[in-house]
């Protein structure tokens, strides 16, 4: 049998496993089977050890231990490296090697959503806008690593400063924001905290400004619930809106083709097991 996993804490609400065992499924790999493992800090060394030994083929990594697993990596490719951020974990001639597929996994669903507008990439779709990205965990570093590739104005916010200016520190031309301040002129604003996992949670922060204007997108990273109060307020603005679900299907098809080759297809299916 060859195993996959998805290592976090919590780890109860991952869909990693309903995803990656419907590919499976779908693409006649019988033998193989993806499962979630809750674990703490001092299991990490183990992890890689059983993909060493080959007792694991593949391994997710989610919060919080995608920083905190890279020490006990052989290699990083080049985005894990520069984000400081791995999900998605494989053997390579004897080598365990860290990979990034959060980033493409974010460029790929801001290109899908405005496919008239662009030769492709995240850069021109993006071209000169402001953008206001709230929150420095995790995930944060993927999301300006791709945005820093394009033309446009990156504004950073977090509840703890200190986080943002670390990020700056590699990401010099971001510009950090008090928490609870916001730009004067946001085209796109991103929510990678967790705020809004709660139902009644809320972010205050002012964009009324924004009311009627269709051309701003308002992106929460979380898919679960499908609309937190950050993007029904913008829907209620007008505004346009996206969950995190689409992002959270890319990062996976990505990390299913590292390990199978085989590139999945995200159809209805797929979408229907999220619901
Ligand atoms: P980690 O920080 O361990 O990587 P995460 O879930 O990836 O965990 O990130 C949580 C993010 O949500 C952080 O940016 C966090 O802000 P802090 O760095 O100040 O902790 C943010 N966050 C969570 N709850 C928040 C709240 N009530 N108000 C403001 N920001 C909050």
């Amino acid at each position: 049998m060859k195993k996959y996993l998805v290592i976090g804490n919590p780890i109860k609400h991952s869909l990693s496993p309903l995803v990656h065992n419907y590919w499976m499924n779908k693409h006649n790999l019988f033998n193989s089977i993806y499962e979630k493992r809750k674990i703490e800090e001092k299991d990490l060394k183990d992890i890689v050890k059983e993909i060493r030994d080959n007792e694991l083929v593949g391994v997710n990594v989610t919060v919080p231990f995608k920083k905190l697993i890279i020490p006990f990596l052989d290699k990083l490719d080049f985005t894990a490296e520069r984000t400081e951020s791995v999900n998605t974990i494989l053997k390579i001639k004897n080598k365990v090697v860290g990979y990034n597929t959060d980033r493409a996994g974010f460029a790929l669903t801001i290109e899908e959503l405005f496919p008239e507008s662009n030769d492709g990439t995240i850069s021109t779709v993006l071209q000169g806008k402001s953008i206001f990205i709230l929150g420095a965990g995790g995930v944060t570093s993927s999301i300006i690593d791709a945005l820093e590739q394009g033309g446009s104005k990156v504004f950073l916010s977090n509840r703890t400063k200190k986080k943002a200016e670390d990020l700056k520190k590699r990401y010099t031309k971001i510009e950090v924001l008090d928490w609870g301040k916001r730009p004067l002129v946001c085209d796109v604003v991103i929510n990678t905290t967790s705020i809004g996992l709660t139902k009644d949670e809320r972010i205050d922060i002012d964009f009324d400004d924004c009311k009627g204007d269709k051309n701003k997108l308002f992106y929460d990273l979380i898919y679960n619930p499908k609309e937190t109060n950050f993007l029904k307020e913008a829907r209620l603005r007008e505004n346009i809106t996206m969950n995190g679900q689409q992002m959270f299907l890319n990062q996976a098809k990505h990390a299913f083709n590292l390990w199978t080759k085989i590139t999945p297809e995200i159809d209805d299916g797929v979408i229907k097991l999220l619901d």
